[in-house]
């Protein structure tokens, strides 16, 4: 549970931060959500999450165009199976290049863009495998969309951030089992008035 629930929302929202960094106008519209829906009296607490739609499609964008599991778990059938046309013998591992299928053009309209405007329409949800599915599903789903919301929302409502320099942030994956940036993320940031607030009060 440790290791399954650590680097995965730690990455996440480090996928999320560069994401809003490369896209202004993705974090000015969420800034806005949250200044209009929370105000600026009181830090924005996890009920609040849910009334925050655009900051949930962020999320749900990040975990398509980045999922820090990109080929699932390893699963090995117990029996001989038939798994979408193929002859899977018992024992064999499979991977599942979740990855690839989230970036199909067949499958997603625009895939290469980071668009998180596509979860207006709310069946879009139906085709993300993140979190893998069926009996062997990740059981921390409900605890990860919380958690990186959360955390994504607090970031945004107490700081200003800007990229280090005038280019984008490298977006290039590493090569691993668990995908995290190839560049562990730097930007800049400076609290923002509500924190001094806060403090103060
Ligand atoms: C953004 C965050 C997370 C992502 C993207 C993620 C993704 C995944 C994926 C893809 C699997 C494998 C599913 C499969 O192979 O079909 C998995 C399994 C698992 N995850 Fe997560 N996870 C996240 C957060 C969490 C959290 C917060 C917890 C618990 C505190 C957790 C606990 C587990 C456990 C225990 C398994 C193994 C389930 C099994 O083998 O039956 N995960 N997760």
């Amino acid at each position: 549970m440790i290791f399954a629930g650590s680097e995965t929302i730690a990455w996440t929202l480090e996928w999320a931060m560069l994401n809003l960094l490369n896209h202004p106008e993705v974090l000015k519209k969420v800034r806005a959500e949250i200044d209009t829906k929370i105000g600026f009296d009181r830090l924005i607490d996890e009920p609040d999450t849910i009334n925050l739609p655009y900051l949930q499609m962020i999320v749900l964008e990040t975990l398509r165009f980045y999922p820090v599991a990109p080929t699932l778990d390893p699963h090995m059938p117990s029996d001989d199976c038939m798994l979408a046309g193929y002859d899977v013998p018992r024992g064999s591992m499979l991977l599942v290049n979740i990855w690839a299928m989230h970036r199909d053009p067949s499958i997603w309209e625009d895939p290469e863009m980071f668009k998180p405007e596509r979860f207006e329409n709310e069946k879009q949800k139906q085709k993300l495998l993140s979190f893998g599915i069926g009996r062997r599903a990740c059981p921390g789903i409900g605890l990860a969309h919380r958690v990186v919301s959360l955390a994504l929302g607090s970031m945004v409502q107490c700081f200003e951030w800007q990229r280090i320099g005038e280019e984008y942030v490298d977006s290039r994956e590493e090569p691993m089992t668990l995908m995290r940036p190839a560049t562990p993320l730097l930007a800049m940031c400076k609290a923002r008035p509500i924190v001094h607030k806060i403090l103060v009060s």
